[in-house]
């Protein structure tokens, strides 16, 4: 018998070395390496290939079957997906453990299943008990929802052909095994040979497949990372577990926008969804509260307004601290540098904490002069009117540029009831007039702050 070739293989990024290394070469990561046998891959390899029927095609005699698209039933879902779910896709939903991502693909399958669908929802790490429990919580009792506990890709794979459901999530992709691959399940190779079957059986078959996959904040177990280039959309589910705010983001969609966002709120009933997020995001704002101003940030086509909070205090201490949650470390201390070479605020003495309420991420530009306000406003000790929203990008010269969806978001402000907008003065040029609202354009940080704290 030919002697068994074995390679050493990153459980991180896939990376593939014939000797064991301590550091990966690829990626960096340490004690990453393991042994996995070659002979059992090359098998895996082999049956793909025989099974090619294709062949090659002009472009203009491929029948277009327009693309068909069914809605999940869940709103912010379908929004993420770019307008519900394509026939043969493969969505991967990714995030931490206890996220939530069991509890939306399990209300997405009853959804889909309540208006007279059939659908596979199959757990490999929980028991059918365990998820009839889970169901009960979530209201999940439609006779099309079928449930399936199974770790093994061949028989899940046997279950699903039989089935032929409307739509299959699996849950996780971590948990799968199969015994062509001698690894360990959750083993890199395992998750990529499991992935590649499902992305085949979808393909074949039409059926919508959602994937699950745990990544942890280290990324030290086989992560789905790994398989965001085999599936054709990828979502990430995030949020603070202290908060009950749940963003679903997608991160790359063949299908649709990646800067959409959904909105949830994790309950005792499981998810609900979020419509008006702004409103969540300010509901408990005190108001005439120093350092605390409204600012605004658009995720793909929607208008989000948010809370950001500043504190400054006198450093006990060494070196001043300096804290941001929220919005880019970078940017903020680049603008803590503005503010003290520009508007001559004397921050080298002081801690500086800035946070965006709700956990929430805004990562856009356009918060640069709501930080510049709300840092300024604690350190003056004023506080900012509290119906008024500031929006700019500021460079490094104090000078306040312009952004882009300027017209959204002032409509999102005066919706939501607010009177007055500090904005670039460059926006104002092509701005139509909006009811309810003043439009107040500043060339300036300190023209900015000039207007609010006076
Ligand atoms: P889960 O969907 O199991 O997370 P994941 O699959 O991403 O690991 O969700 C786990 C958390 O959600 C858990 O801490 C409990 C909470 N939860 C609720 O608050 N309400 C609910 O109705 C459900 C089902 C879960
Ligand atoms: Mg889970």
């Amino acid at each position: 018998m030919a002697k068994e070739k074995t390679y050493f293989a990153c459980q991180a990024c896939g990376a593939q070395s014939p000797r064991w290394l301590g550091k990966c070469p690829d990626c960096g990561g340490w004690n990453t390496m393991v042994e996995e046998r070659e002979a059992a891959q090359r098998g895996a390899a082999a049956k793909y290939v025989e099974g090619a029927t294709s062949r090659p095609m002009p472009i203009a005699e491929i029948a277009a079957e327009g693309e068909h698209r069914t809605s999940v039933g869940i709103g912010e879902l379908d929004r993420v997906l770019g307008g519900g779910l394509v026939k043969g896709s493969v969505v991967l939903v990714g995030g931490d453990p206890g996220i939530g991502k069991s509890t939306l693909m399990l209300q997405a399958m009853e959804e889909l299943a309540s208006r007279g669908g059939r659908v596979l929802y199959v757990s490999g790490e929980e028991s059918a008990r365990q998820i009839k429990l889970r169901g009960e919580r979530l209201g999940a009792s439609s006779k099309g929802l079928l449930v399936l506990a199974e770790n093994s890709l061949e028989d899940i794979l046997s279950h699903a052909s039989d089935v032929k459901p409307d739509a299959m999530v699996v849950d996780s992709i971590q948990t799968l095994f199969t015994p062509t691959i001698t690894s360990a399940p959750g083993s890199i190779s395992q998750v990529r040979e499991g992935a590649a079957q499902l992305v085949v059986f979808a393909k074949k078959s039409g059926t919508p497949v959602f994937i699950v996959g745990h990544v942890t904040k280290d990324g030290s177990i086989a992560g789905p990372r790994v398989l965001e280039h085999m599936v054709d959309t990828v979502l990430y589910f995030e949020g603070d577990r202290g908060h009950a705010f749940r963003i679903l983001r997608a991160v790359k969609n063949r299908f649709g926008s990646t800067n959409e966002i959904g909105v949830f709120e994790m309950k005792g009933a499981g998810l609900r969804e979020v419509e008006n997020p702004s409103e969540i995001f300010l509901a408990e704002r005190l108001l005439d509260v120093t350092g605390s101003v409204v600012v605004s940030t658009v995720e793909g086509t929607r208008p989000i307004m948010a809370e950001l909070q500043a504190l400054v205090t006198p450093t006990s201490f060494g070196n001043p601290r300096r804290t941001a949650i929220g919005v880019d470390y970078g940017r903020f201390t680049l603008l803590l540098a503005v503010l003290e070479k520009r508007v001559g605020l004397h921050l080298m003495g002081q801690d500086v904490y800035v946070n965006v309420v709700g956990g929430l991420k805004v990562e856009e530009p356009s918060v640069d002069l709501g930080v510049i306000s709300a840092v300024a406003s604690a350190f003056k000790d004023i506080p900012i009117p509290s119906r008024t929203v500031m929006m700019g990008e500021v460079g490094l010269g104090g000078e306040v540029r312009a952004i882009g969806n300027a017209e959204m978001r002032v409509r999102e402000a005066a919706k939501l009831g607010f009177d007055r907008c500090v904005m670039p003065k460059s926006n104002l040029k092509k701005l139509p007039k909006v009811k309810g609202i003043e439009l107040v354009g500043v060339e300036q940080v300190d023209e900015a702050l000039e207007v609010i704290l006076g």
